[in-house]
């Protein structure tokens, strides 16, 4: 009886170890989630009943007990060598050329190309076909031992085939295998997905996290990250022979169950493998995990090994690198640049670094969120990214590298430019300047205010913005607006005609709408829909300069962001000063006829409120009646309200005018006042 429960456990476990292997190494399982965890469940309670039986291949002991305060140390059976670089193909054929010259075999080398996994080299020892130790690299002579937290990788056997008559194919007594343990580029994405819905930190970037996962003391954690291992190397073989090329050692590992990349290709001639690796190069063969470059080896292993090495580098191999995408470097300093819109955008200053054959020395840092979330100081080793043609950004700090020294940034309380307080709306990330005359701003300011939905100035093109700037001739908008035809000759590329011109174009626009002007002057959230709607309530700017925030929530579309935008804006002395200008120049417009109703008639610059049910004009006829007399309606009462029109049942529009003190009307008083 027991004898049979025994051969089913081990049957049983041999089934689940299979299907793992299905799963994590081939990525093609062979049977549903349900089933596996019914086999698994069955294993479970035999050895629930049996714990005497449990072993260490057994597929419930992955993450087993945690090593007590550090990793041992591991001396590797040979020693874990690095590989020299090529960048770009003439360096490759120049390490061809120097081997050829050391053993003449080199000639009729073959070469196998391989993916060079951006991840965490590791040792996997095996002793009669069991897993029993994973160590890491170290320093290439003595590394850590990490088996607890390898144990939890599933793509890493617990056991292998060997010694026996009937296995085709068998490991020696004593295997000591090489790979790379690293976080696929998807589940990266994905696990940083869900520490972000956690509200948890999210990590830098898959190898790290890899390097860290299996770096520290808790299997469990180790078991939670997507950490997966390709492997390349025999680094020993004891009772057993193994194969002496490159390409059957890869084949063999395989065989064995260990999983192995299917990107190797064997190429008679450098050149092929140049070309092959060369593809991997640009994108065409996106690799779903990420790859430093590629690793162009010498096929025959003995003749690699004869070759020897130069410090910690074989010379049988060497490392076809990509371009970086990714580097560190010091943070030196943060600048803020004012953008188009005054946003303040944070900018590092970095010590140069060569990212993918481009030298930078800033990049972007996002926003002032950023830097906080991230936890980014000024002296920190940094990690940048340039990906494709976008502009470089910081990833964040490398906190491992801090010395102390490193300063916490503060975003500033001015615009470096004009010096004005920056603001922040609601809502929003972004800190901006609002000053309208800021320097930094002008350019896109004076594009924006001469534009066609705006002031519409014909001739002012950016290229002649810039000049008027440039020769100190426009500091703000109004200066447009002062500009003498003397002037205008006095820059490159204008004659008589063309001064004439746009000075003509400028003299036009000193009549156009409030709509426009309104548009024109670029208050945070008032486009051209909402500055008619503005200058349709409130008729001119002196009366919108003196608006409160409650009042312009009335109106339609003006939440209580924009009405603070609003309001702040016309607080701003640099913009009230930029007003008066405007206004000295001749430009004070009006609602005109065209955009309302409200600019002649008896109740021509004032407000009604409507409130109760009239006894004949219904709600639209009462604001038809109004307008066609040049009133405005507007929906809530105000000290500025000039009149409140009282129905029958009345809302709390009534107390309110009451208290202000509003004068009230009926519909009879309405039409005498309108004769
Ligand atoms: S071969 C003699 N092959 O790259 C064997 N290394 O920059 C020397 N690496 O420390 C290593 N993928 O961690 C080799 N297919 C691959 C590799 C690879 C990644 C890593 C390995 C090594 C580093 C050298």
């Amino acid at each position: 009886m027991a004898e049979k429960l025994l051969s089913r456990y081990e049957e049983l476990k041999a089934q689940v170890n299979f299907h793992n292997y299905r799963y994590h190494v081939l990525d093609a399982p062979v049977i549903s989630d349900v089933e596996y965890d019914r086999l698994l469940n069955e294993l479970k309670q035999i050895e629930a009943d049996h714990p005497d039986w449990i072993q260490a291949d057994s597929p419930t002991q992955r993450a087993g007990a945690k090593p007590s305060e550090k990793f041992e140390k591991v001396r590797h059976p040979a020693p874990i060598l690095s590989l020299a670089n090529a960048f770009g193909a003439d360096d490759a054929r120049a390490w061809l050329e120097r081997v050829k010259k050391i053993d003449d075999r080199v000639e009729k080398a073959k070469f196998v190309v391989e993916p060079k996994i951006d991840g965490l080299s590791v040792v996997l020892h095996y002793r009669d076909g069991m897993f029993v130790q994973g160590a890491t690299r170290g320093d290439g002579e003595v590394g850590e031992d990490i088996t607890s937290n390898l144990r939890t990788v599933r793509a890493i056997p617990l056991r292998i085939p060997v010694n026996s008559e009937k296995l085709s194919v068998k490991a020696p007594s004593y295997l000591v295998v090489r790979g790379e343990a690293f976080i696929p580029i998807k589940e990266f994405e994905e696990l940083n997905k869900k520490l972000e819905e956690a509200g948890e930190k999210t990590y830098l970037n898959p190898r790290n996290t890899a390097a860290g996962s299996l770096r520290q003391l808790d299997p469990v954690l180790t078991a939670s990250r997507p950490i997966t291992l390709l492997v390349y190397q025999i680094v020993h073989a004891e009772g057993g022979n193994v194969p002496t090329s490159q390409w059957e050692i890869l084949q063999y590992l395989k065989s064995l169950g260990f999983p192995v990349s299917d990107i190797p290709k064997r190429f008679n001639a450098l050149d092929e493998a140049i070309t092959y690796t060369e593809t991997f190069q640009t994108g065409r063969n996106a690799l779903p995990y990420e790859a430093d470059g590629m690793v162009i080896k010498i096929d025959d292993l003995t003749l690699a090994a004869d070759l020897g090495f130069v410090g910690k580098d074989p010379r049988g191999a060497v490392a076809f690198k990509f371009p970086a995408r990714e580097v560190t470097t010091t943070l030196l300093g943060i600048d803020v640049e004012v953008g188009r819109t005054g946003v303040l955008t944070p900018r590092a200053q970095l010590e140069a670094v060569e990212i993918g054959g481009v030298v930078v020395r800033n990049a972007t840092l996002h926003n002032f969120d950023y830097i906080e979330e991230k936890d980014i100081r000024i002296g920190d080793r940094v990690l940048v990214k340039r990906a494709g043609e976008v502009i470089p950004y910081v990833i964040g700090p490398v906190v491992d590298a801090r010395s102390g020294k490193e300063k916490t940034y503060k975003p500033p309380a001015k615009c470096p430019a004009c010096g004005q307080a920056v603001e922040h709306f609601e809502g929003e990330v972004a800190w901006y300047c609002v000053n309208a005359a800021c320097p930094a701003q002008l350019v896109r300011n004076v594009e924006h205010f001469v534009s066609r939905g705006a002031m519409d100035i014909a001739g002012l093109g950016i290229k002649i913005v810039i000049q008027l700037i440039e020769a100190g001739m426009v500091k703000d908008v109004a200066d447009l607006f002062t500009l003498k035809k003397e002037q205008l000759l006095e820059l490159e590329g204008f004659a008589e005609k063309k001064a004439e011109n746009l000075l003509g174009s400028i003299e036009q626009a000193k009549g156009q709408s409030l709509k426009r002007l309104l548009a024109a002057l670029g208050i945070h959230g008032v486009g051209e829909v909402m500055a008619g709607d503005l200058s349709q309530t409130f008729g001119n700017l002196s009366a919108l300069s003196k608006v409160s925030a409650d009042e312009l929530q009335q109106i339609d579309g003006v939440g209580p962001n924009i009405a603070a935008s609003i309001v702040d804006w016309f607080a701003q002395p640099a913009n009230q000063k930029l007003l008066k200008k405007l206004k000295a120049a001749g430009l004070d417009p009006q609602v005109q006829k065209a955009e309302s109703k409200t600019q002649s008639g008896a109740f021509s610059g004032m407000t009604f409120v409507v409130t109760g049910t009239l006894p004949t004009l219904s709600r639209d006829g009462a604001k038809e009646f109004i307008e066609s007399h040049g009133g405005k309606v507007i929906d809530s009462v105000s000290k500025k309200t000039s009149y409140l029109v009282l129905g029958e049942n009345p809302g709390s529009k009534f107390e309110k005018a009451k208290s202000l003190g509003v004068k009230i009307i009926d519909e009879a008083e309405l039409r005498k006042l309108a004769g």
